[in-house]
């Protein structure tokens, strides 16, 4: 098939990379030429495990091209993908000048029948005003499906090879054979199609990340009364997600959701219901626990050392909003980084892979060590935020003689709060007690 994905962020590059696996011609599209350029050089300008090798061999195949010329894109294509971003708008709702702006140079470009699909995240409706868009430049049939993708950013290219399921909102017998064809090879396994009207397909979307968000603030209020209660959240997590009803995933307290998805697809789907009478206290109240839980860290690090950290050096492990990923989008390492700075810390900051992102937003306001231990050199305390796999075993014994005070405020329990006290740590962590060199604060 003949295909354009328009937009080549996390979502459109994997798209197109995925859907010229399987023997597609793909012509990834973009607005940004530098981001083409750098792609056409042989470049992938995101982080994500197992993209690089996939876009080189399928562009080496000649099946996978990158241009701006969206219009040629379009007239080139019988499918056409929407991939482009839906950031928040100032009132929450989703901004869909970009989906609406690709709408219409679709509709500018048609020379024939066509297969539209929004994969952009969008609010129940745009579909139809997508058709609108393109209907109001064109006399050829249109068709327009919302497809909403759920890859999880670093492990984008496996969720898309391989679904859970693959949501289809369709307005027709042909473009629901046209998508049925188009991902038949991508569910062989038994993952299914579900086939539906458009409008539960964009809501389903909402409905999947609001779900997730609200498990993990859930999750995080339950932490919150573990703490007040000497009880510990990892004994809580096991006993409530072995509950076959219930399951394990999304469970874990943290220091809060970030990323490009939850926090604007919560917020975008709170304005929806409430522009339509529909009560969104259950999600306001998600939204409210994980806005106080990314200052967590921060607040217990202000009851612990002050609130004047002048002079003091404070080490950061983790800045990416999750591992495998270079998204720093609403990452909650943000929140605490600002307020060190503003409290007048000299941070010393580590990621695996999310450093150039970093400087981007903190400039040379943070430094950057090129080893998580090299951060702790005279640090007053290491804060984590991401669960990356070098810092679960770390070596405390180096951690500890480079430090000038061993304190540890982990945002992802990755340590046995008994074995950092053994280790001659004070540790303090998520939802469960914390522990003092050599002994475990019984509450
Ligand atoms: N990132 C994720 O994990 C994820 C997962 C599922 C769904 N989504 C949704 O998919 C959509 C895209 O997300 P993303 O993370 O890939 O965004 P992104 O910001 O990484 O990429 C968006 C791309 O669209 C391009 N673009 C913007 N306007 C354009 C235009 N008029 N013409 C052509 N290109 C244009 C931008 O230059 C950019 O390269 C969003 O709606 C998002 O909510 C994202």
């Amino acid at each position: 098939m003949k295909i354009a994905v328009i937009g080549t962020g996390y979502v459109g590059l994997v798209a197109g990379a995925c859907l010229s696996e399987t023997g597609n011609d793909v012509v990834c599209a973009d607005i940004v030429e530098a981001k083409i350029a750098r792609l056409n050089a042989g470049e992938v300008p995101i982080y994500e495990p197992g993209l690089e090798p996939l876009i080189e061999s399928n562009v080496a195949a000649g099946r996978l091209t990158f241009t701006t010329d969206i219009p040629a894109a379009v007239r080139a294509s019988e499918v056409i993908f929407i991939a482009v971003g839906t950031p928040p708008d100032e009132d929450g709702s989703a901004d869909l000048q970009h989906v609406l702006a690709v709408a219409k140079t679709i509709g500018e470009s048609m020379n024939g029948e066509k297969v539209v699909i929004t994969k952009s995240t969008v609010p129940v409706g745009t579909a139809k005003r997508v058709r609108e868009a393109i209907e109001a430049e064109t006399e050829h049939r249109v068709h327009v499906c919302a497809n909403p993708e759920f890859l999880k950013e670093g492990a984008a290219v496996d969720d898309f090879m391989k679904p859970d399921r693959v949501v289809l909102g369709v307005d027709s017998e042909h473009a629901a054979g046209v998508l049925r064809d188009l991902y038949a090879p991508f569910v062989r396994t038994g993952h299914s199609i579900l086939m539906m009207d458009v409008a539960s397909a964009e809501i389903t979307k909402y409905a999947a990340n609001s779900m997730l968000a609200t498990r993990i603030s859930f999750m995080n209020v339950i932490a919150r009364l573990c703490e007040e209660t000497g009880a510990d959240v990892d004994a809580v997590r096991r006993g409530v997600g072995s509950d076959s009803r219930i399951g394990s995933s999304f469970l874990f307290p943290g220091v809060g959701y970030g990323g490009s998805c939850f926090p604007k697809d919560v917020q975008a789907l709170v304005k929806t219901m409430t522009d339509l009478g529909v009560d969104a206290s259950i999600l306001r109240a998600v939204e409210d626990v994980n806005a106080s839980q990314k200052k967590t860290l921060l607040d217990r690090l202000r009851r612990r050392l002050g609130e004047d950290l002048g002079g003091r050096v404070i080490a950061v492990w983790g800045l990416a909003f999750k591992p495998n990923t270079d998204d720093m989008r609403e990452a909650p390492s943000i929140v605490t980084i600002e307020g060190l700075l503003e409290r007048g810390a000299r941070v010393v900051a580590h990621d695996p892979v999310a450093v150039d992102e970093a400087r981007r937003r903190f400039g040379d306001r943070i430094e950057y060590a090129a080893a998580n231990y090299d951060t702790l050199d005279g640090a007053s305390a290491l804060v984590i935020h991401t669960e990356w796999h070098p810092y679960r075993h770390p070596d405390f014994g180096r951690m500890k003689s480079a430090m000038a005070e061993p304190l540890i405020f982990d945002g992802r329990n990755l340590y046995d709060p008994a074995r950092v006290a053994e280790q001659g740590f004070e540790y303090h962590s998520i939802g469960r007690p914390t522990s003092f060199p050599g002994a475990v604060n019984e509450a």
